[in-house]
C-alpha cells in the first residue's frame, strides 16, 4: 500500500505520519508538503533514512506534480491534511484560505480522480457546523454553518470532496474532527502559544471572557480514528471524530499555568476573536458503533504530558517560532 499524505510536516501530519510507520509498516508514506510557516521537516526526523518515507516539497495546487508523484509512486489511498488552518490567520488574510483548502483540494480531487486513486480520506474539522448553545452536539447531519473565512473554506473542500463521490464515483471518506493537542503544534494554537508564553513569563491573551467551549482530542487518538477511516470507512460517509472533553478556554489557561508552576496574574483578558464560536461538542457515535474507534487518553493526562514535552523540547518550538528551521530543511533534505 502507498499512501500520500499531505501537509505531513504540520502538526497532525506529522504525527501521522509517524503514527501510519510504526502502525503499518508495510506501507510506503509519501508526504507532500508544501513547508508554510506552518511546515516543519524537524518534526520528522526520527524518520531520516527510512526509505518508506518519501518526502516531496509541493503544492497540493500543483496539478502536474500531483499527478506525476501519484504516478511515479502508485498511490493507492490520499490522507487529505494539507490546509491553512488557523482561524485568527483567516481573519487577518482569508484569500490564501480559499487558494489552498478549496482550489488546492479541488485540483488534488482530480488528480486523484485522472490517476484512479482507490481511496480520499478527506480530513475536514467540526467547525463546519459553526457554533452550538449551551446543550446538545454535533453530529453528521448537523446543519453546516461556518463563521470564520477559515471554516467556510474546510466547509467548501468538504462538500467538493463529497461532490467528486456522488458526482464521479471518486472513493471518498470525510472526517470531521473536534480541536486537536499534543507534541509539535504550532505555537499560535492555545495549548502551546499559552505554554510558550508562560515559559517565558509573557502574558497569556485569552479572548473574550474566557468562556468559549471546545472538545478536546489528543493527536495521536485523532491518527487512529483517521487510519480506521481509511481502512473501513464506507465510501461517500461523513464521521465525527470527538473526544468528550468539553473544556472551557480559561479551565486549560489555569491548568497549563498551574503545570508549568506561573501564576495566574500572568492571565490578560483580551478583545475577543470577531465571529467567535462560542461551543463546539462532537457526538462520535458513529465512528464509535461502525469503525469501533475509542479514544486511549484522557484529557487531563493528555495535558500534563504535552505542557512537559514542550517544556523538555525548547529547541524545537524556539527555532519554529523563529524561522530557523528552514536552514535545517536547506542542509538535511537538500537532495530528498
Ligand atoms: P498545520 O497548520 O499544523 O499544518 C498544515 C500543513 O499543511 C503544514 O505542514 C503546511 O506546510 C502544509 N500546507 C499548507 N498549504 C499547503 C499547500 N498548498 N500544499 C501543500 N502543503 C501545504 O495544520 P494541522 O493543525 O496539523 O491541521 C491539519 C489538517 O487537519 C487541516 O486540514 C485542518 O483543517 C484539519 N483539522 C485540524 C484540527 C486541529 O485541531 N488542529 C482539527 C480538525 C481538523
Ligand atoms: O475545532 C477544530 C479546529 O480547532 C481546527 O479545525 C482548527 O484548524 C484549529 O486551529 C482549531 O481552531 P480553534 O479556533 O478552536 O483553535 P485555537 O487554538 O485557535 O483556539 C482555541 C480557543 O482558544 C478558541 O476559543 C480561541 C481561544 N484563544 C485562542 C488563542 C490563539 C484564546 O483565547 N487566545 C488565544 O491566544
Amino acid at each position: 500500500m502507498n499512501v500520500l499524505v499531505t501537509g505531513g510536516c504540520g502538526f497532525i501530519g506529522s504525527n501521522l505520519v509517524k503514527y501510519l510507520r510504526r502502525e503499518r509498516p508495510a506501507w510506503t508514506v509519501v508526504n507532500l508538503d508544501k513547508l508554510t510557516y506552518a511546515g516543519n521537516l524537524e518534526s520528522l526526523s526520527e524518520l531520516e533514512g527510512d526509505p518508506q518515507h518519501v518526502f516531496i516539497r509541493g503544492d497540493i495546487g500543483n496539478r502536474e506534480l500531483v499527478e506525476h508523484l501519484m504516478s511515479v509512486h502508485a498511490i493507492d489511498a490520499v490522507m487529505h491534511l494539507a490546509a491553512e488552518s488557523h482561524v485568527d490567520r483567516s481573519i487577518l488574510g482569508p484569500e490564501v484560505f480559499v487558494t489552498t483548502n478549496v482550489l488546492g483540494t479541488q485540483q488534488l480531487l482530480e488528480a486523484s480522480r485522472a490517476r484512479g486513486v482507490k481511496r480520499f480520506l478527506m480530513v475536514s474539522t467540526d467547525e463546519v457546523y459553526g457554533s452550538l448553545g449551551p446543550t446538545g452536539a454535533f453530529t453528521e447531519s448537523s446543519p453546516l454553518q461556518p463563521s470564520s473565512p477559515y471554516s467556510a473554506s474546510k466547509t467548501s473542500s468538504d462538500l467538493v470532496a463529497l461532490a467528486y463521490h456522488h458526482t464521479f464515483n471518486l472513493d471518498v471518506v470525510v472526517t470531521r474532527c473536534s480541536n486537536n493537542y499534543g507534541r509539535y503544534q504550532f505555537p499560535e494554537k492555545l495549548i502551546p502559544l499559552m505554554v510558550v508564553n508562560a515559559l517565558h513569563d509573557k502574558p497569556l491573551p485569552v479572548y473574550g471572557d474566557g468562556g468559549n467551549v471546545r472538545d478536546w482530542l489528543h493527536v495521536e487518538d485523532h491518527c487512529h480514528a483517521l487510519l480506521l477511516a481509511l481502512e473501513k470507512g464506507r465510501a461517500g460517509e461523513v464521521y465525527n471524530i470527538g473526544g468528550g472533553a468539553e473544556r472551557r478556554n480559561i479551565d486549560i489557561v489555569k491548568a497549563i499555568l498551574g503545570l508549568v508552576g506561573k501564576p495566574e496574574s500572568l492571565i490578560q483578558y483580551v478583545k475577543d476573536r470577531p465571529g467567535h464560536d462560542r461551543r463546539y461538542a462532537i457526538d462520535p457515535s458513529k465512528i464509535r458503533a461502525e469503525l469501533g474507534w475509542t479514544p486511549a487518553h484522557t484529557f487531563e493526562q493528555g495535558l500534563a504530558e504535552t505542557v512537559r514535552w514542550f517544556v523538555d523540547h525548547p529547541a524545537w518550538w524556539e527555532r519554529v517560532t523563529s524561522g530557523a528551521y528552514r536552514q535545517y530543511f536547506e542542509t538535511q533534505y537538500r537532495t530528498r
